[in-house]
């Protein structure tokens, strides 16, 4: 049997969905450029889920689908104000959140189409309910449901905030959803298919997912990536700060790519919102510091930015707090996790690889008293 550490470049699944091919990324062939310039992120949920743009009365029917799933019950909502508020992480708190829903809908293990539709509804529309919510309780604030005439990025920064927010802010917040939406077999997509394969739920599968995305390799290197700069703290400091870190073998978060080796396409456009936002805020600093760490992790390591790098100063500069950078994260991937496990279940066979055994052989059990 021959191994491939971390499956690098196993080819696991055909997929419709999104794909990367000679660094280019699409949503079922539309690039990936396109859609961040025109697209709305309820037109790339719909894309994902129905392999097609919506027309105008269909994308105004999914709306008005998705706004009538946006209500959490009230169950989930009373628990989250029961965890420990002030050391649980939002990422935890989403994971547990998001498993608890499956005990509040009734259809949580119905596998026809028509139940799993309606589950991926509430899960797209319920997660940036339970995100802002979670946000709000432990400020303590109460939790505020989503207006229907708002769109889906201007809602999730009115539920965190209570303000119906400014345009800037609303674009802003679309074009990082339809950045972040879906992109091809990354580790939590892989997740939540390898659970689903099993016919386990889409809950479970989307649970599972929350998890995997929480590292620090995977989405949970945004919110790294803004413990970094605001330890570096000013412009000046960067470039000591990094040469050291990589002559200790320090990873710097929010650079490198398992598939991009010639620079992740995401990268420039937060590089851009990074830069007008910055500009507009007036705290040009985050974006100085950042392209100087990018110029010499660049330089030093050959390594570029992905699509955490530049998102961290973006978010920042919305007024976001740092550790819901990740979960903000998975309010727009559970768009494609769901796409995936839609896609898994039309098409299902179990997930099973082996593993190449390296432990010892021919033991002799040995009874208690002589160990
Ligand atoms: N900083 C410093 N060195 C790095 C970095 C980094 N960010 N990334 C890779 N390297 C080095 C490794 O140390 C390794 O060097 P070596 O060969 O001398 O040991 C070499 O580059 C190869 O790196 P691997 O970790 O083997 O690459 P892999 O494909 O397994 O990992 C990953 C990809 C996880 C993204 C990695 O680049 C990393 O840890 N980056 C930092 C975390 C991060 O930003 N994650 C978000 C990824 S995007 C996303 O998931 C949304």
């Amino acid at each position: 049997m021959s191994t491939t550490k971390g499956l690098e470049g196993v080819v696991a699944t055909t997929s419709g969905v999104s794909s990367i091919i000679d660094g280019v990324l699409t949503y079922h062939g539309y690039g990936i450029d396109d859609l961040a310039d025109y697209a709305s992120f309820e037109e790339v949920v719909y894309l994902l889920w129905n392999h097609k743009l919506p027309n105008k009365e269909e994308l105004s029917t999914f709306n008005k689908q998705l706004a009538s799933a946006a209500k959490v019950p009230d169950e989930v909502l009373d628990q989250m104000k029961m965890y420990p508020i002030d050391k649980v992480h939002p990422m935890a708190a989403l994971r547990t959140a998001v498993s608890a829903l499956a005990l509040y809908d009734e259809d949580a293990d119905e596998q026809d189409e028509t139940a799993n539709y309606q589950k991926a509804l509430k899960l797209q529309a319920q997660l940036p309910t339970i995100v802002t919510s979670f946000s709000r309780i432990r400020q303590g604030k109460d939790p505020i449901a989503p207006k229907e005439d708002l769109s889906f990025a201007a809602n999730f920064l009115y539920m965190l905030n209570g303000e119906i927010p400014d345009e800037v802010s609303e674009k802003a917040i679309n074009k990082a959803l339809v950045l972040h939406a879906d992109h091809e077999l990354n580790a939590s997509t892989f997740t939540a298919r390898v659970c689903v394969a099993t016919l386990s739920d889409m809950y479970s599968g989307v649970t599972a997912a929350i998890g995997a995305l929480k590292g620090p390799l995977h989405g949970g290197a945004n919110e790294r990536v803004m413990a970094m700069l605001s330890e570096i703290g000013q412009v000046e400091k960067a470039e000591s700060y990094i040469k050291d870190a990589l002559e200790r073998k320090v990873k710097i978060m929010g650079f490198g790519h398992r598939v991009y080796k010639d620079g992740d396409p995401r990268a420039k456009h937060l590089r851009e919102m990074s830069r007008q936002l910055t500009n507009i805020t007036g705290e040009t600093k985050w974006y100085d510091m950042s392209v100087k760490i990018d110029e010499i992790v660049t330089n030093e390591k050959g390594l570029l930015p992905n699509v955490d790098f530049y998102s961290a100063s973006v978010y920042h500069s919305l007024g976001i707090e740092h550790d819901l950078f990740t979960p903000l994260f998975a309010v727009s991937r559970v768009s494609g996790w769901i796409a995936h496990i839609l896609e898994q279940f039309e098409n299902n066979r179990l997930i099973r690889p082996r593993a190449e055994y390296t432990g010892p052989d021919h033991q002799n059990w040995v009874p208690m008293e002589k160990r």
